[in-house]
């Protein structure tokens, strides 16, 4: 990895290469917006709101629109994040996505942060939460269930499981419906027991408190995939945490008397 120097709006900053702009943009404090971006999986570029322009001293003048969050940082990259064109070019995307998701919080705030407070488009016949981001699919994936995906086009695209049926690999961790940027993805807590994507999970109990833990297939996986201890999950994070703070106590208390 070295250091490369580039300039965002007139201003020096340097970055790593293998870096991807937005993620220097973000870093600058500057307001990109983004829909489909999540810090915890790899980008794909499906929301296009984060479009800059780009161009080089050597490009004699000619300039590009890029997706910032898939387009690695170089040297001598000179970056315009807020140009007229960047942004009747979100104006446009944002209009386009309050024309599908106008009951939408997010979008709404989005768009009208670009002035845009009605669609000049046709509203879909009935809208959803459902932005199509993708990161509740990415997540899954990167936890290693691949559960749900993206089916269908146009109009009719949405995320579902396999056949709209309760997903076989699905280990009911909310991980998809935690990180979905507009609640689309809903799921029920009821005493111990979860329902989401319509399959039903048993939820484990602290044994000391008998609080909530995790569902009873995310610890199996758990065990099963990454080493952890079946042990571990006898309790909750509160529980492990109380644990420690005791633990951390007797060791400072031990050290004071072997030092006095
Ligand atoms: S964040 Fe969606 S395309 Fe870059």
């Amino acid at each position: 990895m070295s250091t490369v120097t580039i300039t965002v709006n007139g201003k020096i900053v340097r970055a790593q290469t293998g870096e991807y702009l937005l993620g220097v943009l973000r870093r600058e404090k500057i307001d990109i917006p983004a829909l489909c971006h999540h810090e915890a999986v790899e980008p794909y570029g499906g929301c296009r709101l984060c479009t800059v322009e780009v161009t080089k001293a050597e490009w004699k003048g000619w300039s590009d629109h890029v997706v910032s969050c898939l387009y690695p940082v170089a040297d001598g990259l000179i970056v315009q994040t807020h140009s007229a064109k960047v942004i009747e070019l979100r104006r446009t995307l944002l209009d386009l996505y309050l024309a599908r998701h106008p009951q939408t919080k997010l979008i709404q705030d989005m768009a009208a942060d670009y002035g845009v407070t009605q669609t000049s488009y046709q509203t879909v016949p009935e809208p959803n939460n459902c932005i199509l981001c993708g990161i509740c699919v990415r997540i899954c994936d990167r936890m290693g269930f691949s559960a749900i995906s993206a089916v269908n086009r146009g109009h009719g695209r949405e995320i579902a499981p396999p056949l709209n049926e309760a997903p076989p690999d699905c280990v009911g961790c909310l991980a998809c419906a935690l990180n979905c940027p507009t609640g689309y993805i809903k799921y029920e807590d009821a005493g111990f027991k979860r329902t989401i994507w319509k399959r039903e999970f048993e939820i484990l109990r602290d044994a000391k408190t008998g609080a909530p833990t995790i569902t009873k297939e995310f610890s199996e996986y758990l065990v099963k995939n990454r080493a952890i201890p079946q042990e571990y999950f006898k309790f909750n994070d509160e529980s492990h945490r109380k644990d420690t703070a005791v633990n951390m106590g007797k060791i400072v208390q031990w050290n004071r008397e072997v030092s006095s």
